[in-house]
């Protein structure tokens, strides 16, 4: 035996030592909380240290000052306000200030105004801005069915980034063949839970109306067919969806009878009206928006970020773990 071959072994027989006595091989400290009859399985199972860990990251920002909402309307002080007229102007200047802290707060206010004259709209960041506003009404106030009171704020998505951290664009449709394997079908290309299904369920699922149904109702061949990619993109969806609230499959169905309604939990007829909400602001607020965005920020295929599950809720089932800003807030709750 050479002097190489025996310091190879003698290494490789430490480090096996190493992993018996060092390696961390247990679970984690984990935390049960059952949601459903005893027997169904119906159990969350949560690693306390990353509950901390998410709990610390979604602490809320500080609120600059007491709001003042007598006084003179934005509208009579300032040139060019088309959203925010009606504001004071003491919960106006607030707000501005917020809205730099939560959206651009190392760029400051320049990053939607033109310094020389804060009335002109020539930078797109401000169009964008006005158009975020409304955005965020509608939420709060058509989606309550998702949203309840809690609502949101231009933080709940953008948490101190100009582009929020977690967005999605279309892909390239899977390409007809990859060298030698023939169709892909989209596989392979791993994105989501460390899976080989469909790297992309959002393009249709969560922006074109796609059918997230796929289960037949019954066992005889029935005109309800769905192929292998659509439950393939099905089942990349809901693991987007548990990934994005922190959660287990179990949080929203019976496992033993994933489709049946009557079985689920009341957090999966949110969910339902999450998935609506999510196609209406892609559909009616962000697409639109693709004339006013540079080509810097168009995706791969020309089209605008988008929005899923993950740009609110950043890993836990209430984005924020379910604090309110909108007492702090009002101005952003609704349209006047
Ligand atoms: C994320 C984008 C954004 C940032 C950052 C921002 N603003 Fe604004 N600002 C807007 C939008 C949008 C309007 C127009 C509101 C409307 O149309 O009702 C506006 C309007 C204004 C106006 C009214 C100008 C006029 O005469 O019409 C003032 C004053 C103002 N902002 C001050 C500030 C100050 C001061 C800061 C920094 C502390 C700031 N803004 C940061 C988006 C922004
Ligand atoms: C539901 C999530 C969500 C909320 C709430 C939201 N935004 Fe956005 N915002 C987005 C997405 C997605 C984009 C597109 C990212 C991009 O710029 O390509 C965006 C883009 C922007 C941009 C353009 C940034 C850039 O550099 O191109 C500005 C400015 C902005 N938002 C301001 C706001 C303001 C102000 C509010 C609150 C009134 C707000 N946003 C609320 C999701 C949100
Ligand atoms: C946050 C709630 C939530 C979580 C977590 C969740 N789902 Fe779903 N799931 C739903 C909703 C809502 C639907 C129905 C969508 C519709 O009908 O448009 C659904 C539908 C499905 C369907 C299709 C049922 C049918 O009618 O054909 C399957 C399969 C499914 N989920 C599997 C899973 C699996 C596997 C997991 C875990 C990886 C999971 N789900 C996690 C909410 C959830
Ligand atoms: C615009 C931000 C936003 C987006 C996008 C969003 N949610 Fe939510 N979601 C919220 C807020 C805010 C709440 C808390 C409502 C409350 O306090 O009851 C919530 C609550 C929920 C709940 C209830 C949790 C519980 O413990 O009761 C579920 C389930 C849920 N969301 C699923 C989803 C799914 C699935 C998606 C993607 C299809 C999604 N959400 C997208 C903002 C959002």
């Amino acid at each position: 035996m050479n002097i190489w071959t025996a310091l190879v072994a003698f290494v490789a027989a430490l480090l096996t030592v190493a992993m018996f006595v060092m390696a961390d091989w247990d679970l984690p400290p984990v935390k049960n909380t059952q949601t459903g009859y005893r027997g169904t399985a119906m159990v969350e199972i949560d690693d306390i240290e990353r509950l901390q860990a998410s709990l610390e990251a979604n602490q809320l920002p500080e609120t600059p000052w007491e709001l003042d909402t007598s006084g003179p309307r934005a509208s009579e002080v300032y040139e060019n306000v088309q959203v925010l007229g009606h504001l004071s102007s003491d919960q106006f200047d607030r707000l501005m200030v917020s809205i730099t802290e939560w959206v651009s707060p190392e760029q400051g206010c320049a990053y939607c105004h033109n310094e020389e004259n804060l009335a002109l709209d020539d930078v797109y960041t401000k169009v964008v801005a006005r158009r975020m506003i409304e955005m965020t009404w509608a939420v709060n106030e058509d989606w309550m069915d998702h949203v309840d009171q809690t609502g949101v704020t231009c933080y709940t998505c953008h948490r101190g980034h100009p582009v929020p951290q977690h967005v999605w664009f279309k892909e390239d449709p899977p390409g007809p063949t990859r060298g030698w394997a023939g169709y892909t079908a989209g596989q392979n290309t791993v994105s989501i839970g460390l899976t080989s299904l469909q790297t992309d369920p959002f393009t249709t699922l969560l922006g074109e109306e796609g059918e997230i149904r796929v289960e037949s109702l019954d066992a005889l061949p029935s005109d309800h067919v769905a192929s292998i990619q659509d439950t393939e993109k099905t089942y990349s969806l809901m693991m987007h969806m548990s990934g994005a609230l922190g959660v287990n499959c179990t949080y929203c169905h019976n496992t033993r009878a994933v489709q049946d309604w009557e079985q689920s939990t009341p957090a999966r007829m949110t969910a339902w009206h999450g998935i609506d909400m999510v196609r209406a602001l892609n559909a009616e607020h962000l697409d639109p928006l693709k004339p006013v965005f540079p080509e810097a920020r168009l995706g791969p295929l020309g089209d605008v970020a988008k929005v899923h599950c993950t740009t609110c809720h950043q890993g836990v089932s209430k984005p924020l773990n379910g604090a309110s800003m909108l007492g702090d807030y009002p101005s952003l709750s609704g349209a006047p």
